[in-house]
């Protein structure tokens, strides 16, 4: 008899470790403060958590930087502290998955350090990526894909300098990450978030891109070759070894034939659907969507894991504050407030986009901070700063440290209980979160955090394993769909109030109600 999967319908809490709790008091989040905070998740009826790198790391792209990819960094705590965060959660019926990081390592990883000190054409070199001449690749983060070193030869590295890539052709490269994956199961994580999962290996030639072509352009000769397929197939054996465990890859494209041979049998079993984090608040622009997303997963062993914000895109909050028609995502301009951001409006988007996220089909992540509706936090001062997306850009862009600061908990100044002491945090806070704290949000009944506490908690009474969603018109600026008889979506993305349609009662609200007229920028779900 099949049974249905845990993960498929999971709502799933993406924790960014170093800003999330701080237990040790040093001005940084450690896995001792998520423990200590695991009956804030219970709360929220979460099932899983994610956490991102907590490895050992010299923290040049926020732990994306690995230089051991089997212990924990001491800034987060020990493989005791770890171990015991999963027990707690699992006490709690929460699930932990964590980040694998395949595509490179740090520059700080003993096999790099060894390459580097080897001569070129040693086998030590084989397995990153060195050549005499370099192609005309570009980082992801701005400037070019190679870094020359002192011999003269060039390594490969698609992000930071500081992130060289693997070469997935040399035979201990593929034997150490099939390691990596038996170690954390082996601890007990319910799965893995894959970190740019679709580049792993590189086309053998190494052709150059045609000049001006950005370096997330798709498809390229550094994404989606069959080899880095057939890999994620031997991963699928052993996740499937250890019976329920799942994996997530990361894959920034939406083209349906790229995503197509990712979803097929035997392959890992989700990837995440970022569609809607740079999908114009329009209901026309939202249904398409989410239509062509549940096409890419239908009649597939799959679910779309489906995410409104994370650590490497700006808060939804902000980017739905932005006016729509005049720009269509957020942009720096934005950012640097040279264009205005009604943060009362946005947020009024991001409580009607929470109820469309949870009323969709297959698993909905949420990042820590998303259901307390905080802005991208927009002046941390330039000697603050740490992503390297602003160092390597000579600050044109300013990267992802706005909605990466640390949480507030409670109080009415920094650091709002994100620590029990007065300290700097890593990134600061804003002066003028007490009103966001979960402490303050949790003692009023219309704020966002307790909109997510009832959502998750409907969800699953209402949609558990309801069928997919079937559209129908609600009338203009309308998003609205039914998932069985019983429940209906009704999400309002245009400029005026509408007639709601005929429903039996409201279950639940993302704003007032005006009678029976849905305001603009407003969500809510009903009974039929
Ligand atoms: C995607 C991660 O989410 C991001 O934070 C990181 O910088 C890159 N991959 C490189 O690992």
């Amino acid at each position: 008899m099949s049974h249905r999967e845990w993960w498929r319908d999971a709502v799933v809490y993406q924790i960014y470790p170093r800003s999330f709790a701080d237990a040790d008091g040093d001005g940084q989040g450690d896995l001792a403060g998520i423990r200590a905070r695991l009956p804030y998740l219970v709360e929220l009826g979460v099932d899983a958590v994610w956490l991102t790198p907590f490895y050992p790391s010299p923290m040049a792209d926020g732990g994306y930087d690995v230089a051991d990819f089997c212990d924990v960094d001491p800034r987060f705590g020990t493989l005791a502290d770890f171990d015991a965060l999963v027990a707690d959660a699992a006490g709690h019926g929460i699930r932990v998955i964590v980040d694998i990081v395949p595509n490179h390592c740090s520059a700080e990883h003993p096999w790099f350090k060894q390459a580097l000190a080897a001569e070129p054409g040693s086998p030590a070199r084989e397995r990153f990526i060195f050549r005499d001449e370099p192609n005309n690749w570009q980082s992801m983060f701005g400037g070019p894909a190679w870094t020359q070193v002192e011999d003269g030869q060039w390594y490969l590295h698609l992000f930071d300098s500081s992130q060289p890539d693997w070469n997935w052709r040399h035979p201990d490269v593929p034997a150490l990450f099939e390691d990596v994956l038996r170690f954390w199961l082996d601890r007990g994580v319910a799965g893995f978030r894959v970190d740019v999962a679709g580049a792993m290996f590189k086309d053998a030639a190494l052709p150059d891109l045609p000049p001006g072509t950005p370096p997330d352009a798709e498809p390229s000769p550094y994404s989606h070759q069959p080899e880095t397929l057939a890999e994620h197939r031997r991963w699928r054996k052993i996740l499937d070894s250890y019976g329920d465990r799942v994996a997530i890859l990361e894959q920034w494209s939406d083209n349906p034939e790229t995503m197509a041979p990712y979803l097929g049998d035997g392959q890992l079993q989700q990837v995440f659907n970022f569609t809607l984090m740079s999908t114009p608040w329009s209901a026309a622009d939202w249904r398409a969507a989410i239509e062509s997303s549940v096409a890419i997963t239908a009649g597939r062993p799959v679910t779309a894991p489906w995410v409104l914000e994370n650590h490497d895109a700006p808060r939804l909050a902000t980017r739905l504050g932005v006016d729509q028609s005049i720009i269509r995502n957020p942009t720096e301009e934005a950012l640097r407030g040279e264009i205005d951001i009604d943060r009362e409006r946005g947020l009024r988007r991001a409580r009607a986009a929470a109820l469309i996220q949870l009323a969709l089909p297959g698993s909905a992540y949420v990042y820590q901070g998303q259901e307390l509706g905080l802005h991208e936090v927009l002046d941390i001062p330039a000697d603050r700063r740490e992503d390297p997306i602003f160092t390597r850009t000579a600050g044109a862009i300013f990267g992802r440290d706005g909605c990466r600061v640390p949480l507030p908990w409670s109080g009415d100044a920094p650091p709002y209980g994100f620590a029990d002491h007065p300290v700097r945090t890593w990134l600061p806070q804003p002066g003028d979160w007490a009103g966001q704290t979960v402490a303050a949000q949790s003692a009023d009944p219309g704020s966002m955090l307790n909109l997510y506490r009832t959502a998750v908690r409907l969800r699953r009474e209402h949609l558990g394993s309801a069928p997919d969603p079937a559209f129908f018109d609600a009338g203009p600026g309308t998003l609205a769909f039914t998932r069985g008889p019983g429940f209906a979506l009704v999400a309002n993305l245009g400029e005026e109030p509408v007639a709601l349609p005929a429903h039996t009662g409201t279950l639940l609200a993302s704003g007032p109600l005006e009678g029976d007229l849905l305001p603009a920028d407003t969500a809510v779900w009903v009974s039929r």
